[in-house]
């Protein structure tokens, strides 16, 4: 029979130790009431000794949030856990996450101690949390490379000291996923009151490993996976949830379910990747902009007739409306007339042989073929020359002490419009101008620049992503000049709106 997994959310704790990636109290707030919807069990809300600020968010977020489980941070110090129950006053179902290394680096090098004393310092917080709160998660930092004999000694003992959950962290993302899962059933095999604590992974991505790990963990019982949103955090970061519950969902032959709201994945993605200014990467497990998109021949005809071919999850279960079928050079056919079909051509095999061919020649030249472009090949519509929105004129002002503006001027059908906005930096500057003109709800998803090599007068190559009535649409524009290039882009995905 299948058991609950519970998931553990650390995206506000581990995910915001990322340099720049820091949030502010509103922030972390939107982001745990989108974790709460999403259904996370736990949510660990920070580390509330390390700043008055962290503190401070943790206490915002037990005043609003409610259902789940709320988690606090501690060293396996006295003053930490003083300070985390402090912080955890207003939760309703609190927890206090407390622990110590129990690798020989950590007891040799980072405490300069032994093993008998890491052992008692174990048991001593997690009897100190325990005057606090019922619920005590004990971290064994660094499990992934203690030795079994060693790590089985400390987690029989905390258990006894009133542990709820063990934590096993593969902090440096060292192990294998079957060393790792070896680990977790030597634990279970040889610690003899392992019934009374769920045991939990905690697998970081040095080696790419996270998620096979946490799978491997939970393969050999563990009933608890710890990882962020995006798979964001510490260099490398941590496992990514969504790949979790994703993988559970889809392979039934996994021994647990999880409670998660899978729907609710995407938008949880995208919260997390604006606020804390870390772009997806397009191909990302679940939740990159191309997890779903099908680009050659072969793959788009086989999607068409049955999207199971080459689709293993439905994209409507994690929160996308539905899969892509995007045109380029390498569509097929069928690809084509479905995408005609849906902006309202059907067109006879003989006229769908032309458009083919008229096709495959624009899509040699340019990377991303629009609706609008398809109207120009099928005869219907105007040229990419013609397009109906284009940027005339741009100038920002910007600078130290000066407020961003923005003016701009557009081509919209013919009309020469102009319109001026200040904004938090000069490209949020130009949007919000060429929102005032298109007079369109656009909300922007996604802001990607790249460039192509290293020098300040590269060519910036921006990718932007809007939604405009639940619909997605995508721009792209290079240019040496970024706020340029990101106007163009802005307005490239603006134009594509119908
Ligand atoms: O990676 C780790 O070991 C941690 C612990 C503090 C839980 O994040
Ligand atoms: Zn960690």
């Amino acid at each position: 029979m299948s058991e609950k997994l519970y998931i553990f959310d650390t995206t506000l704790r581990d995910g915001e130790q990322v340099p720049g990636c820091q949030l502010n109290t509103l922030e972390k707030i939107e982001i745990a009431k989108a974790l709460d919807e999403l259904g996370v069990d736990v949510i660990e809300m920070g580390f509330p000794v390390s700043s008055p600020g962290d503190f401070n968010s943790i206490v915002e977020i037990t005043k609003i949030i409610t259902r789940p489980t709320l988690c606090a941070l501690t060293r396996a110090v006295e003053k930490d856990i003083d300070v985390a129950a402090d912080a955890l006053h207003f939760a309703k179902h609190k927890r206090i996450h407390t622990g110590i290394g129990t690798s020989q680096y950590h007891i040799t090098h980072k405490f300069n101690s032994n093993q008998d004393d890491i052992l008692e310092r174990a048991i001593a917080c997690v009897k100190y949390a325990k005057k606090y709160v019922e619920d005590v998660e004990f971290y064994a930092e660094d499990a992934g490379r203690t030795e079994n004999e060693y790590l089985a000694r400390v987690v029989e003992a905390v258990i006894a000291a009133g542990a709820t959950v063990v934590n096993i962290p593969d902090t440096t993302g060292y192990c294998m996923p079957e060393e790792y899962g070896a680990k977790i059933r030597f634990l279970i095999e040889n610690v003899k009151n392992i019934h009374k604590a769920v045991i939990a992974t905690h697998c970081h991505n040095d080696l790419g490993m996270a998620t096979a790990n946490s799978i491997s963990g939970i393969l050999n019982g563990a009933r608890q996976v710890e990882g962020t949103i995006n798979g964001i955090g510490e260099r490398a970061g941590n496992t990514a949830l969504e790949e979790i519950v994703m993988a559970v969902k889809c392979r039934k032959d996994l021994p647990v379910f999880t409670e998660v709201v899978t729907p609710k994945i995407y938008r949880a993605s995208r919260l997390v990747s604006t606020l804390m200014r870390m772009p997806v990467q397009p191909n990302k497990a679940i939740v990159g902009r191309n997890a779903f998109a099908h680009s050659s021949g072969i793959h788009q005809d086989g999607v068409l007739k049955n999207r199971e071919s080459y689709e293993i999850i439905n994209p409507v279960d994690v929160g996308i409306n539905e899969s892509s079928i995007v045109l380029t050079a390498r569509s097929g056919r069928h690809a084509l007339s479905h995408h005609l079909e849906r902006i309202g051509f059907k067109l006879s095999s003989e006229a769908l042989d032309d458009a083919y061919r008229k096709f495959l020649k624009l899509a040699d030249r340019k990377k991303d073929i629009s609706d609008e472009d398809l109207r120009v090949i099928v005869g219907v519509g105007q040229s990419e020359q013609q397009r109906r929105v284009k940027l005339k004129y741009l100038q920002v002002v910007c600078g130290k002490s000066s407020i961003p503006m923005a003016t701009v001027q557009l081509n919209i059908d013919g009309e020469i419009c102009t319109s001026t906005a200040a904004g938090s930096g000069p490209v949020d500057a130009a949007f919000n101008a060429i929102r005032q003109l298109v007079h369109r709800k656009v909300t922007l998803e996604e802001y990607l620049v790249q460039v192509v090599t290293r020098g300040s007068d590269d060519i910036g190559k921006v990718h932007v992503q809007i939604e405009n009535q639940s619909n997605t649409y995508y721009g792209f524009s290079a240019n040496t000049d970024v706020v340029t290039a990101s106007a163009e882009a802005f307005i490239d995905a603006i134009s594509k709106i119908v």
